[in-house]
């Protein structure tokens, strides 16, 4: 049977580039990169310069901007404890933070324990029908104590791709009438095909992911702009300047950075091939009478992610069928939809019955038309 995979906002494969660049870090380059002797220089090396490379890309000013965590998850939860920490135990002011209702669980949930456990006061942004957050909004939600706002880039699901620029520059001009500034963070863990200069973006913080750009899973990197009061989550040694203390994950940072270079070169090349897939995608629905409709509004989007609607099957059965098929989709965020529930987010914009019958598609470097076409035929047949 084939195997095709339209799962690629879940997780990637690694890229070959990608995997030879990290081979000598497991065997011959194993050293600590803590330890003065040899080894651990020669693993040090390999931590520098693929953290001046990620600098490079970001055009972040300073090395120590990019900190290096274990997944997006913890880098989501660095930016949005380690601020609230430092106001709630460091300022002994219970911070309040701005965020949306489709965010990922590592933000949601985030937020929810820090109101659980009496840290932050959090408000809520609803997105607007065409799942835009409406930006604006965060004017009449700012409060004195107000220390961060937290908006993602490119949504999970639908991958609707926000505004980051204007709010960043909303946020800009409400803090010039503030003593204590507010700061920005977004959780850019689908956005690595998008433009991530944080100086044109204007974000403070930003969360990017190894395993959605074809790097390995279990690193990933917060952006912490200079000056960005954050308390550490970890306690321990001095690593990633003392904002995220354990031994470096040397072969995986190699291969996150590999990743990010080539990206960056391919960037074009990449969305462009994306598209290309996505409109013949969409093409095809074309034939489908009403019995496939777009919930994922493509002029507003990431290529890689077309969110649908199907009025006369419930995801379950699609999912089900579709694997029987030797197609792997999803009906949401990966940790989520295991759960066996309709996605919040689909659920937020659509209501639940719609999310109900909602898958999500998601295209990769090697997806082809093939792919699709075979999709499709199958479809033909259960639709
Ligand atoms: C927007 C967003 N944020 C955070 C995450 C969490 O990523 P990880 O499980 O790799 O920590 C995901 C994963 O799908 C995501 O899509």
């Amino acid at each position: 049977m084939k195997k095709i995979y339209l799962d690629f906002a879940a997780t990637t494969f690694v890229r070959d580039e990608v995997l030879e660049a990290m081979m000598p870090y497991f065997q011959e380059k194993f050293g600590n990169p803590s330890s003065l002797h040899f080894f651990g220089q020669e693993a040090l090396r390999g931590v520098d310069e693929a953290r001046e490379k990620i600098k490079n890309i970001l055009r972040a000013e300073f090395l120590r901007e990019i900190v290096f965590t274990s997944s997006t998850t913890e880098s989501n939860n660095l930016a949005i404890k380690g601020l609230a920490f430092y106001y709630y135990f460091g300022k002994k002011i219970k911070p309040h933070i701005i965020t949306s209702s489709i965010e990922h669980p590592s933000v949601l949930e985030v937020c929810a324990d820090l109101e659980d456990f009496d840290i932050a006061e959090i408000s809520y942004l609803k997105p607007e029908k065409n799942s835009l957050i409406n930006f604006e909004k965060i004017k009449t939600e700012i409060r004195e104590n107000t220390c961060l706002v937290t908006i993602h880039y490119v949504n999970s699901e639908l991958g609707t791709i926000q505004p980051i620029k204007q709010i960043a520059k909303l946020i800009q001009e409400i803090n010039q009438q503030r003593k204590d500034p507010i700061y920005f963070h977004t959780d850019g863990a689908q956005a690595g095909f998008e433009n991530l200069n944080v100086q044109e973006l204007g974000v403070d913080l930003m969360t990017l992911s190894s395993h959605k750009i074809y790097g390995p899973k279990g690193v990933a990197l917060l952006y912490v702009r200079k000056g960005v009061p954050l308390i550490r989550l970890f306690s321990g040694s001095e690593h990633e300047h003392e904002l995220r203390a354990g031994t470096e994950a040397v072969p995986l940072i190699v291969g996150f950075a590999k990743a990010m270079e080539l990206v960056e070169n391919e960037k074009e090349k990449i969305n462009a091939y994306l598209s290309e897939i996505r409109n013949y995608f969409i093409e095809k629905i074309k034939y489908f009478d009403g019995k496939i409709i777009l919930n994922t509004i493509p002029e507003i989007s990431s290529a890689k992610i077309l969110n649908l609607y199907f009025p006369t099957r419930s995801s379950q059965d699609l999912l089900i069928y579709l694997d029987s098929k030797g197609i792997a989709v999803s009906a949401g965020t990966a940790c989520k939809s295991r759960a066996n529930e309709p996605s919040y987010i689909v659920s937020d914009i659509y209501g639940k019955e719609r999310s109900k019958n909602s898958l999500r598609f998601s295209f990769g470097l090697t997806t082809t038309k093939e792919e699709i076409d075979y999709l499709f035929d199958c479809l033909k047949n259960f639709l």
